[in-house]
């Protein structure tokens, strides 16, 4: 990268209502010991009826402004990464913009489906290349359980809901994070093996008729844990290469939360010490766009980034979507 951007600020949102592996055995024809052992996952968030992708952005973003010391005033866009908006129009970032009581800002959605976050860091630090003066809201925020058909075990039992924010601007502050360097990339001729195609033009609504299966997300989980390995450990070499390092220098690896095993198959690969490894999935499940702020946010919690510190993110979705990115704390 030519020139850098800063992260300034963490935020994460997930709603009240947990949903455990023994509450899904009570209605899908499923057992906890196979959710553990197959996934990782414990227990997962889900929205109550009403509750938007919106109202978890905006949460998440009132936590990460706080923890920049900005007000929502200071925002010149508002970025929201999801692949399942409040509505087809207004985009999200609008209702959240609203939400934060603001106005003026450039408010957009992006979808990447998983990988939205980090496809939305790349588009942050371009428009901070644009303006000195931007400072960006980017979240990745999802209400995926609102897309689940409860009634197919391969695909309802692995999701969740939540949000993330993070603030980012081309200032260094003390105490940012400076985004080092992003790669990232795509291949649409394995769309299908990851689907939410329902109301698009593909297999638009229509009135009056049932809501067919394709409605909401259909997976072909085999192959896509093997093309998320294969992918995200790719693109992390490919970044830790071009910018002269290799795994031994990174202190922390944070992948998109979606199965324990491709976590560990990801870190085998790349040689980095499960300890090195950040993992949240037990308890929140695979928050798509979600996953990679909720994660970041959760481990600045845990006091687990220290200054100094370099940061591999690396993420793989519906598209397929897949990118790295690195972090200088
Ligand atoms: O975020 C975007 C990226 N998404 C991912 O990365 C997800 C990638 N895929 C995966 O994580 C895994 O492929 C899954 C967790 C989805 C599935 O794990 P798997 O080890 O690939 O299992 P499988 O699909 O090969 O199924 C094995 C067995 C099957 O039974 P048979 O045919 O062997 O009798 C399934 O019917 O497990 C059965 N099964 C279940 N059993 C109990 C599938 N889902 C369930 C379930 N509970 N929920």
């Amino acid at each position: 990268m030519t020139k850098h951007c800063y992260i300034h600020g963490f935020g994460s949102f997930a709603p009240a209502k947990v949903l455990t592996n023994h509450d899904l055995e009570k209605f899908v024809d499923t057992n906890d010991e196979w959710i553990r052992t197959r996934t990782g996952i414990e227990e997962r968030h889900v929205v109550e009826e009403g509750q938007c992708t919106s109202d978890l952005v905006t949460e998440a973003a009132k936590v990460a402004l706080a923890d920049a010391g900005i007000g929502a005033e200071a925002l010149t866009h508002i970025l929201v990464a999801t692949c399942t908006p409040d509505a087809y129009c207004p985009n999200t970032a609008c209702v959240v913009e609203d939400k934060l009581g603001i106005k003026g800002a450039m408010a957009l959605d992006m979808n990447a489906a998983c990988s939205g976050f980090v496809y939305g860091l790349q588009v942050a630090c371009g428009l901070t290349a644009v303006s000195e003066d931007t400072t960006i809201l980017l979240s990745g925020g999802e209400t995926l359980t609102t897309r689940l058909n409860w009634e197919d075990r391969n695909t309802c039992v692995l999701f969740g809901d939540a949000a993330g924010a993070v603030v980012i601007s081309a200032k260094q502050t003390p105490g940012s994070a400076k985004v080092v360097d992003i790669e990232l990339s795509s291949d649409g001729s394995l769309r299908d093996l990851l689907t939410i195609a329902g109301g698009g033009s593909s297999v638009p609504y229509k009135l009056n008729q049932p809501v067919p299966a394709e409605h909401f997300v259909m997976m072909q989980g085999r192959e896509v844990f093997k093309h998320a390995v294969r992918s995200m450990a790719g693109i992390c070499e490919t970044l830790l290469t071009r910018n002269g390092m290799t795994a031994s220098d990174v202190d922390l690896l944070i992948p998109h939360q979606a199965n324990i095993r491709i976590i560990e198959a990801v870190g085998k690969k790349l040689e980095i010490e499960s300890e090195k490894v950040f993992v949240n999935l037990n308890k929140f499940g695979n928050t798509s766009a979600a996953s990679i702020p909720l994660a970041l946010a959760d481990a600045k919690r845990q006091g687990l980034l220290k200054p100094g510190m370099r940061v591999l993110l690396t993420t793989f979705g519906g598209g397929f979507t897949w990118g790295s990115a690195l972090l200088e704390f």
